[in-house]
């Protein structure tokens, strides 16, 4: 049920975008081009098996980005898409070492989730995605050929206004046509001021963003769209945000959000000895 809501709001998002007007759109993550997963060994989607269906091909959730020898991160957004038990019951996977989502071959590689755990202060759309992040435990360790942890970004971390990062992920790449491509995509994108971005995300939204939140620069040309959310923010070999919200994708004016993930070190760590303790 929960998912048919969030699959029911999700589209009229996409209508909802689909009717604004976006000077100069086409195909064009947005705007992006192919990666190959060698040039983002620590990218990986996180995939709903469809095991009633064996004719319905697999699901793809969002994005994952691999940041230690059995760990992921995501959104939090993104493990609400399915009901806790579907996670449990081992029907969601983390997929990697591939570059094609729907790579049904033996290269590629599916790891059961043997634990994970969202912020705790995480509440959706209640505190506008504040906290959104999530950590993920799998089965056995990445260590594929094109399976690789990203650092990510230290404490201490700048986040220069317009400078230059990248995102990847397996998200729409045209937001009038809901329907998700093989190829992993990456495109490059600024850094927004953040008091920019926090006044226009209240004027058009009426919602209010934190600190633990950083924007990029809005772009009718490139952007993230849904199904990216979840994988990472990158600058300097770093993993500095993760994809968290952005409801209406490459219309110009609109800035994207990320979680900043320079705040989360400590919750990353201490959360990762609080699963492996239980696990
Ligand atoms: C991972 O991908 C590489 C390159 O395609 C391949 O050589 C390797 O066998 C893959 N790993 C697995 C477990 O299939």
């Amino acid at each position: 049920m929960k998912f048919l809501i969030i699959l029911f709001f999700a589209v009229n998002l996409t209508l909802l975008a689909s009717k604004k007007q976006r000077p100069g759109s086409q195909q064009r993550i947005i705007g992006g081009s192919s990666v190959n997963v060698k040039d983002a060994k620590y990218m990986g989607s996180l995939i709903l098996l469809n095991n009633r269906n064996i004719h319905q091909r697999h699901t793809l959730l969002c994005g994952t980005v691999i940041i230690g020898m059995s760990w992921t991160l995501t959104a939090a957004s993104c493990l609400d898409k399915v009901a806790d038990k579907l996670i449990h019951f081992g029907n969601v996977r983390v997929r990697t070492n591939t570059t094609n989502w729907q790579d049904d071959s033996r290269y590629r590689k599916d790891r059961r989730i043997v634990d994970s755990r969202k912020h705790q202060l995480y509440r959706g759309i209640q505190n506008y995605y504040d906290y959104n992040l999530a950590l993920i435990k799998v089965e056995d360790r990445f260590d594929e050929v094109y399976e690789r942890a990203i650092n990510l970004a230290p404490d201490t971390y700048h986040y220069r206004t317009f400078s230059t990062a990248y995102v990847y992920g397996w998200g729409l790449v045209d937001p009038d046509n809901p329907a998700f491509q093989p190829p992993l995509m990456g495109t490059d994108l600024k850094i927004s001021n953040f008091q920019e971005c926090q006044a226009y995300v209240r004027n058009y939204y009426g919602m209010q963003i934190s600190w633990r939140q950083v924007c990029t620069e809005p772009s009718d040309e490139k952007d993230f769209c849904t199904g990216d959310e979840g994988g990472p923010l990158v600058q300097d070999n770093y993993a500095i945000g993760l994809m968290s919200w952005n409801p209406q994708c490459a219309i110009r004016g609109v800035p994207s959000v990320y979680t900043r993930l320079s705040l989360f070190n400590e919750w990353i760590f201490r959360t990762m000895r609080e699963l492996r303790r239980e696990g």
